[in-house]
């Protein structure tokens, strides 16, 4: 081709080029599944603690995200509605819709389930609170392990391949030998609470052997941070500690280890796993989301007392049988498979716990509470 007539096509040859390239980037797009802008996920429990920083962030980093939640007065739903406002502050492109529903209402979750047709379910709804299971188990096992049949049978009905459900470390029972590894014995659960966690996970691997259901069976250790629930002691120990007011803590000679975890490395762990599945690493899986660490209760309310500059005035109860004497996560079924490494040390999360307590919760705070 002599020069004159490149010159004349040259026009022609760089539209083409451009076209191309064009192409090449909407087939990556359209088909790469770490493109994770358009999938849709469904949150059930959204509106909570741990729900509702998930959901936020999905948000920012562009996901679709529909949130499931009924309101229950497990604790002052006004705190649920709070985190809502939140996230829909945040949720400027309008990804986020809400709807209020109970789980256990098949016929209305049938009918969201159809109409939003999500990618992944996350199911995080469910009763947190292990004394209060003793009392009533029959909430913790019908919102727990039937909740979890429900929406495992909603993600057949409507062909969704991926689920991740909220597991709980309580499904280890008293086992003494830490770190706790995914396959250690879980058969002794100790509390109502513990054994609906267990029995989620069985239904969760049956749906996985029966349909080809992407699972993954996160066993969190104990989640603090901002937004943390009333009924935890992290929350507990902050909110007496500031007010002067003694805290009670449930460990007799002092002998109780926690796992405590950052709720930003626990969302962290969640949306690595809505990735595994998606990307379809993750066939059935059981991990453990924790620190990987464990602190002694002594120190734990030293720390608070660090972060908050007040001194704790404490009551030691014993321990019910519902507490077991440790937890402690092993994360390196975690990390190989997710990537997972917390980052967020014990003092730096419970000085953002109290910022948002001092900032966010004590200007909400009713008159009569304080
Ligand atoms: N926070 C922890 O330390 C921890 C540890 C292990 C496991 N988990 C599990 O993680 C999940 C989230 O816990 P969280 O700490 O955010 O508690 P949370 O109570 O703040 O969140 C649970 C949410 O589920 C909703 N919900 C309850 N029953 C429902 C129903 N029938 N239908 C629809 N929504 C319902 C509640 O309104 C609430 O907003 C729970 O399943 C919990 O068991 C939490």
């Amino acid at each position: 081709m002599n020069s004159s007539l490149l010159k004349k096509r040259m026009p022609w040859l760089i539209l083409l080029l451009l076209c191309v390239l064009g192409l090449t980037i909407w087939i990556v797009c359209a088909t790469d599944t770490k493109h994770l802008g358009r999938k849709k996920i469904l949150i059930t429990g959204g509106a909570g603690f741990i729900g509702s920083h998930v959901a936020q962030a999905l948000l920012e980093r562009g996901n679709s995200v529909v949130i499931v939640d009924n309101f229950c007065p497990t604790y002052d739903p006004a705190w649920k509605r709070r985190n809502i406002v939140s996230i829909q502050a945040l949720d400027k492109e309008k990804l986020c819709t809400l709807y209020e529903a109970d789980i256990l209402d098949m016929d209305k979750m049938s009918a969201i389930v159809a109409q939003e047709q999500p990618d992944v379910v996350c199911h995080l709804a469910g009763y947190a609170d292990l004394r209060a299971s003793i009392e009533k188990p029959e909430d913790h096992l019908s919102v727990n392990t039937l909740g979890t049949l429900n929406m495992l049978q909603l993600t057949r009905k409507f062909g969704i391949e991926n689920f991740v459900f909220a597991s709980s470390s309580s499904v280890y029972g008293n086992n003494t030998q830490v770190p706790f590894k995914e396959a250690d014995d879980t058969d002794r659960p100790t509390s109502p609470y513990a054994a609906s966690k267990k029995a989620g996970e069985l239904l969760t691997y049956t749906y996985h052997h029966l349909f080809g259901l992407r699972c993954a069976c996160l066993r969190f250790f104990t989640v603090y941070g901002p937004r943390g629930t009333p009924n935890m002691a992290a929350f507990k120990f902050i909110d007496a500690i500031h007010n002067e007011k003694s805290l009670t803590r449930y460990d007799g000679q002092g002998s109780l280890h926690r796992d405590f975890a950052y709720v930003g490395d626990i969302v962290d762990g969640i949306v690595r796993s809505i990735d595994g599945l998606m990307q379809k690493n993750i066939g059935f899986e059981v991990i453990n989301l924790g620190y990987g660490s464990t602190v002694s209760l002594d120190d734990f309310v030293a720390t608070i007392e660090q972060v908050v500059g007040k001194e704790a005035q404490q009551v030691c109860l014993p321990a019910p049988r519902t507490e077991m004497a440790v937890t402690y996560a092993d994360i390196s079924k975690a990390y190989m498979l997710l990537g997972y490494k917390p980052k967020t040390t014990l003092v730096e999360g419970l000085k953002a716990m109290y910022e948002w307590y001092i900032n966010e919760y004590c200007p909400t705070r009713k008159t009569e509470d304080l």
